[in-house]
């Protein structure tokens, strides 16, 4: 891809096409206060309705608590985006480049998928090991907020995709922000190791704010790659 900005590397540059982005800590600390720096986006109604919602349950304040519920919500439109990429694949077999520029979506999705599990599991851990809070607030609600979440993503999706990609810009946004607020938030963090089982899968990180540093600089990357798919007419 000749451009080489941001959001050309959103696309080209990152799995399943390119190589995993793993920074080191002065690049972490600078993306960090890159994304301070930077204005938020103009978030759509149902965006801040999410927000209000978990603000109402989870608090105001940044909690390990409400970041694994923001990754476990986190998956979901890319879930919906593979299930009707995926449909719309069968249909496309006399036109084969066509074809290919869907499935290709279908690959970043599981991709983005994966990226946020490994988010996810990784704050399952450090919740785990400090554990509070109800079965229906931890387990019940989340999953609520997921399904009603799946639903609105795909059905945008299916009408308009520029409306899914949008709505999750706007998530995407919003969790590159609030990660960078939740290290600065929490100096001690610089010296605290972080150890986890699934250090193989997603990289070693010299401390707890090098982690969600690296977290956050992905949650940009995810939002870049919607704000570029936005831009982009339907499968092309
Ligand atoms: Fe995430
Ligand atoms: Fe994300």
């Amino acid at each position: 891809m000749a451009d080489e900005g941001p959001i050309a590397r959103a696309i080209s540059g990152r799995p399943p096409f390119g190589p995993i982005e793993r920074l080191e800590h002065a690049r972490l600390r600078e993306e960090q206060q890159a994304t301070l720096r930077s204005p938020r986006r103009k978030a759509s109604i149902s965006a801040r309705l999410l927000f209000l919602v978990m603000d109402r349950v989870y608090g105001e304040a940044r909690t390990l608590e409400k970041f694994r519920v923001l990754e476990l919500v986190a998956r979901v439109p890319y879930q919906a985006w593979e299930n009707v990429a995926y449909v719309a694949v069968t249909h496309t077999a006399s036109q084969p480049g066509f074809a290919r520029r869907v499935f290709d979506r279908v690959r970043i999705s599981r991709w983005e998928q994966d990226n946020e599990q490994w988010h996810l599991l990784m704050l399952e851990e450090l919740v785990a090991a400090d554990a509070a809070g109800s079965w229906l607030r931890n387990r019940v609600v989340p999953q609520v907020l997921a399904f009603g979440y799946y639903q609105l993503s795909w059905l945008t999706f299916a009408i308009k995709p520029a409306w899914s990609y949008r709505l999750n810009a706007d998530f995407e946004d919003h969790a590159e922000h609030e990660y960078a607020l939740f290290v600065q938030e929490h100096p001690e963090w610089e010296t605290t190791t972080f150890n986890s089982r699934f250090t193989e899968d997603f990289g070693h990180y010299d401390s707890l704010a090098d982690l969600f540093r690296q977290i956050g600089y992905d949650e940009r990357l995810h939002k870049l790659q919607s704000e570029a798919a936005m831009a982009a007419p339907r499968f092309t």
